[in-house]
């Protein structure tokens, strides 16, 4: 602010110099016009070149400060703001003159735009990248540090008693099975999320995976108490997508839904007619579980995102599955619902394009 009331007592030497040369100019044009056409003595004609070319100078330079100064002074505020790192949004700009200055002004405001979103877009990828690898390092410490734990027990003679031994041995089989899978899931997201893995979208029998899948995942479900259930449907009904990754979608899904159940609940998965678009189906698997609470419900597709983060370590869950559906599901153009109540169940929907 200070800087520009100094600014503005100076002078306007774009406006002093154009007003210099049409005064000489028009002063020099009047004396020469005089001297031919007039018949009045050279004092005469010098005093009214004179008198020309001062109105001249001070009409022109007048108009030119009107016309251009305020706007080549917010030009230069604009440009010592964006060196600054200011990005404002100089609403009080108004051009409507419509020349090469206004033009200027316009631009330089997109650019400080520009500039700002793309600033803030870098901080964002810096903070995710930042976040992702902090979450990575505290996901993969813990079973390292269990494993270490176990080994070091067993080193230190509980290698000499048989029953610790298998047991010891049994954890840390397991810290290690986790360790496999979230190395698999960590590479899987950062190839989608860098948009390396590109989805291979072809026609496919979509009944035909989801028996896939429940076949795959029937024992685990049967071990922990779940019914599966799918309402059957049109077995020759083919949908547009990347099968493997819609396979990974349905794994993902109803994985969840047999880990956050209870005891003789139920995963049940229902095709419909998509109401908002005929050219597609949707896909629901709901479960009668206990549910997500509806504050954390928003997040539940974060990466790392677990609302009980216990009790999803304990059941081999590191909060990526629904990260990478949502990923999948975006790559392929296509939405995907979520709704749930707490006690009652969670329901994730998923639209798919038909094929005809
Ligand atoms: N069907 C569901 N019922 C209740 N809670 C769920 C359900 N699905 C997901 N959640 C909650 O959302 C969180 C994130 O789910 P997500 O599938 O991404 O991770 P995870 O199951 O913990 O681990 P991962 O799938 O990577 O093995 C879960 O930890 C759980 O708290
Ligand atoms: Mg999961």
């Amino acid at each position: 602010m200070r800087g520009s009331k100094k600014k503005k007592n100076k002078l306007f030497k774009l406006g002093f110099r154009v007003a210099l040369y049409s005064s000489i100019t028009t002063g020099g044009v009047v004396f020469l016009a005089l001297i031919f056409f007039s018949k009045q003595n050279l004092e005469w004609i010098s005093i009214c070149s004179a008198i020309a070319l001062v109105l001249v100078f001070f009409i022109t330079y007048f108009f030119n400060y009107k016309l251009q100064y305020h706007r080549l002074e917010k030009l230069e505020e604009i440009s010592r703001n964006i060196s600054k790192k200011r990005f404002e949004e100089y609403q009080d700009i108004t051009t409507k003159h419509n020349d090469e200055i206004d033009f200027l002004v316009k631009r330089f405001v997109k650019s400080s735009r520009t500039i700002e979103r793309e600033i803030q877009r870098l901080n964002r990828i810096e903070n995710y990248r930042k976040e992702f690898i902090g979450d990575i390092s505290h996901e993969l410490k813990t079973p390292i540090f269990a494993i270490q734990g176990f080994v070091e027990t067993l080193l230190n003679g509980a290698l000499e008693d048989e029953e610790v031994n298998r047991s010891f041995l049994k954890k840390t089989m397991r810290n290690v099975s986790r360790l496999i899978y979230l190395t698999k899931d960590l590479m899987e997201i950062s190839k989608l999320e860098t948009g390396e893995l590109k989805s291979d979208i072809e026609p496919f029998y979509l009944y035909e995976v989801i028996h896939e899948v429940l076949d795959s995942l029937q024992h685990k479900a049967e071990k922990d108490d779940v019914n599966l259930e799918l309402k059957t449907f049109d077995k020759n009904l083919q949908v547009k997508g990347d099968k493997n990754q819609i396979k990974q979608v349905l794994i993902n899904l109803i994985e969840n839904g047999i880990k956050y159940n209870i005891k003789g609940g139920s995963v049940k998965i229902v095709l419909e007619e998509y109401k908002r678009d005929r050219e597609r189906v949707l896909l629901t698997v709901k479960d009668t579980g206990i549910g997500i609470d509806e504050a954390d419900l928003p997040r539940v597709t974060e990466r790392f995102f677990r609302v009980d983060k216990s009790r999803s370590r304990e059941r081999g869950g590191t909060g990526l599955g629904l990260a990478i559906v949502k990923h999948i599901i975006e790559a392929h153009r296509e939405q995907l619902y979520f709704e749930s109540k707490v006690n009652e169940g969670t329901a994730f929907k998923f639209t798919l394009r038909k094929v005809h």
